[in-house]
């Protein structure tokens, strides 16, 4: 009987090794039933009772085509990652106030929030799940994740205690948890851990405190929306010490260069505990008109290593970047800035300069990653080969055919035209059924107005965030050429900002100043969250010395029913801006990745097949825009590009992302 136990064993045991078949690490973990969750009652973590490190990597669903998701998990799950993490985006999941998308619930970024599916296939390719759902995330993304139909009512004190945003807050948890309560680990999905808010010990400022009480109300919001996993706070001790704590939950750290130094302050606090490096960065994000940022290899190789040396377990930040598709970007604004003078938009790649790029592909930092995981792991689970590169093409250069005029923009497609006496920001427009505009570019139009020889425009406060000025639809406002015109009318950085409309009288005039949405602030100084409106909304504007009254305004969101559906193209004659132009792409081929090259362009927004892929700026440090296969189709490809400034008689391709040095780095 023994004999022949000991027989069957090592003959498993030889099946094992021989057939390299070890257990994924669902079998490993969770084969003779799940009793509990991700544990820190012991200064290593366990997972259903058996030791555990967290080796996870960040990627952010929203800021991956979900055409991709899997190839992504699976060459994480290649490097030997067990998990991943990810941000859940408030602002995508309820873009209307009390309106949810879930996934294909019709909104316009209803293909990248099927949470399900993203949290199944996660399971599905043997990786576990962090997931952070803020309600701030900060994330370098619009507003922090924060919905920006908040910033209609009248009091509301962001990442605070009070009342009304408490209100809300709890009404988009129930309806998240509700949807994501069932992947959690100890009910048999993937979800081993739940992050409270961000990197909140930041939040002070001044004379503003971080309320614990605030992050207790989050706490007891999950509790109360059965969340049974582990909970964790993070931010980093050694620069926000434990402001952003609270009692009885997790703390982790985020860090860069210093593993040791967080480490041991978080141990003061929280002894005989693991320690987790929530954020890891391995790059960094940039801001347009700066430097494309990047990040050693071999610091990464020396800083991973000596996390997993201390020991400690890490979530890396980012394994891969992606996107900012769109209007999705967020802005830093500068401490003591009051009125967006400081105003510093993120680029629409988030490549970050990351484990995998923007485009899925593998860098150095890859190898060093598995390999240091091969080294220090200690868990007999199967690491599956590294799969094979996805396809990239540079489709051959098209002609632009068709160009669509501001004024025809506006007077056979306005979307709605909103009479006003006075300009209005956004966010406060009468539309989207009581939410307001949230993205996108606003319209503010004056007109029948004779204008006298040099009449000049004055706007004052700031312009939320840039402006062109077309008079009888031809652009006034000076076209864009160097970092330096930044300082000039037109931009954030002027308060009162004047521009010389004309020489020789105009009688009957119409004035459009076109205001772009540039990207909210994620994060800082906490009394700007509930006055960062968009748009014109901080005085009046002027002709000369007389206040502009009676106007018309136009949101123009760019929704794809609207793009989809535009009247008046006509033969490209001009390449004249501000202006809409059309490009056809056709693909007989399965579409494959590609990216677009913008650098003969100057200003604007491309917009594929009626989704706006991204903004794009001549000054750098981006140059091409990351164009994925899943949103191209076989046949007829419309590319629609808003330029805001000058065109050109071309679009082309490219193989990978081009960055720039700006010609005056800010
Ligand atoms: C789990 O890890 C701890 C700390 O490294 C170690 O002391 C313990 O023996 C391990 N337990 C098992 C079952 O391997
Ligand atoms: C704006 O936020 C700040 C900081 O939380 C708060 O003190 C202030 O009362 C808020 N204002 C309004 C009008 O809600
Ligand atoms: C508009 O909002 C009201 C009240 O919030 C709601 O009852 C109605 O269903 C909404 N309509 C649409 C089209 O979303
Ligand atoms: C801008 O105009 C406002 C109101 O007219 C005034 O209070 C403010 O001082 C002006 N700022 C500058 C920099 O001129
Ligand atoms: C003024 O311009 C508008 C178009 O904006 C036109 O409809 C109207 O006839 C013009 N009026 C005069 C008096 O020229």
């Amino acid at each position: 009987m023994a004999l022949a136990v000991t027989l069957i064993l090592t003959v498993c045991f030889l099946l094992f090794v021989n057939s390299g078949s070890l257990p994924t690490n669902y079998e490993y973990f969770t084969s003779d039933g799940i009793s509990s969750g991700l544990s820190v009652d012991q200064p290593y973590f366990t997972l259903n009772g058996k030791n555990f490190s967290v080796y996870s990597g960040a990627m952010h669903y929203f800021r991956v085509p979900r055409g991709h998701w899997r190839d992504r998990m699976k060459k994480m799950r290649a490097a030997g990652l067990n998990t991943i993490e990810t941000y859940v985006a408030w602002n995508l999941h309820e873009p209307y106030s009390g309106v949810y998308d879930f996934g294909d619930g019709g909104t316009e970024m209803e293909d990248f929030l099927h949470i399900e599916e993203l949290l199944q296939t996660a399971q599905e390719e043997d990786l576990f799940v962090i997931l952070r759902p803020g309600p701030y995330i900060c994330a370098e993304y619009n507003y922090g994740g924060f919905p920006a139909w908040l910033l209609r009512e009248k009091t509301i004190g962001f990442r605070t205690n009070e009342a009304n945003y408490l209100k809300y807050v709890k009404r988009f948890f129930e309806k998240l948890f509700a949807v994501v309560n069932k992947h959690q680990f100890t009910k048999g999905g993937s979800v081993i851990a739940f992050q409270i808010e961000n990197e909140y010990g930041f939040a002070a400022y001044k004379d503003f405190v971080p309320e614990r009480a605030y992050l207790q109300s989050l706490y007891q919001i999950f509790l109360d929306n059965d969340v049974v996993e582990l909970l964790i706070t993070s931010d980093s001790p050694s620069v926000e010490g434990d402001e952003g704590t609270v009692d009885g939950v997790f703390q982790a750290t985020n860090l860069g260069t210093d593993p040791e130094e967080q480490f041991n302050k978080i141990l003061k606090r929280q002894p005989n505990k693991p320690l987790l490096a929530m954020e890891y960065w391995v790059g960094w994000f940039d801001f347009w008109t700066g430097v494309h940022h990047t990040t050693e290899t071999g610091t990464v190789l020396e800083v991973l290593r000596r996390i997993l040396e201390f020991p400690a377990s890490f979530n890396i930040y980012m394994f891969i970047g992606g996107t900012n598709w769109g209007f999705t970007n967020g802005a830093s604004l500068g401490a003591d800035s009051f009125n967006n003078s400081e105003f510093m938009p993120v680029t629409t790649s988030y490549d970050y300069d990351s484990v995998l790029t923007e485009a899925g592909d593998y860098t150095d930092k890859y190898t060093v990653v598995k390999k240091l995981i091969e080294q220090y792991s200690t868990i007999p689970t199967n690491t599956p080969a590294v799969p094979n590169l996805q396809p990239k093409i540079a489709y051959p250069t098209i002609t632009v055919q068709k160009r669509l005029s501001f004024s025809d923009i506006i007077d056979k497609n306005a979307p709605y035209v909103i009479n006003s006496p006075n300009v209005v920001a956004m966010e406060l427009l009468d539309i989207n059924n009581g939410s307001g505009q949230s993205v996108g570019y606003i319209v503010y139009r004056k007109e029948n107005v004779d204008l006298a020889a040099e009449t000049v425009l004055m706007i004052e406060g700031h312009i939320c965030d840039t402006a062109v000025v077309l008079v009888n639809g031809v652009l006034v406002s000076p076209v864009l050429k160097s970092v330096s015109d930044i300082d000039g009318f037109g931009y954030w950085r002027l308060e009162n900002s004047t521009l010389l409309l004309n020489s020789n009288p105009i009688s009957n005039a119409t004035i459009d100043i076109v205001v772009e949405e540039w990207g909210r602030m994620n994060g800082g100084n906490i009394y700007q969250y509930n006055k960062t409106f968009k748009g014109l909304w901080q005085g009046d504007v002027y002709l000369n010395e007389d206040k502009i009254s009676d106007w018309k305004i136009i949101p123009l969101e760019f929704k794809k029913e609207w793009t989809n559906n535009l009247q008046g193209w006509s033969d490209k004659t001009s390449n004249d801006g501000t202006a809409l132009f059309y490009a056809a792409l056709e693909i007989s081929d399965e579409p494959q990745d590609t990216f677009l090259d913008m650098r003969k362009w100057t200003k604007g927004l491309v917009i594929v097949n009626g989704f706006p892929l991204g903004k794009y700026l001549m000054l750098g440090p981006q140059q091409t825009l990351y164009l994925p296969g899943p949103f191209l189709r076989k046949g007829t490809n419309d590319i629609v590009i808003f330029e805001h400034f000058k065109a050109n008689d071309e679009v082309s391709f490219a193989l990978k992302q081009i960055w720039t040095v700006p010609d005056t780095v800010q």
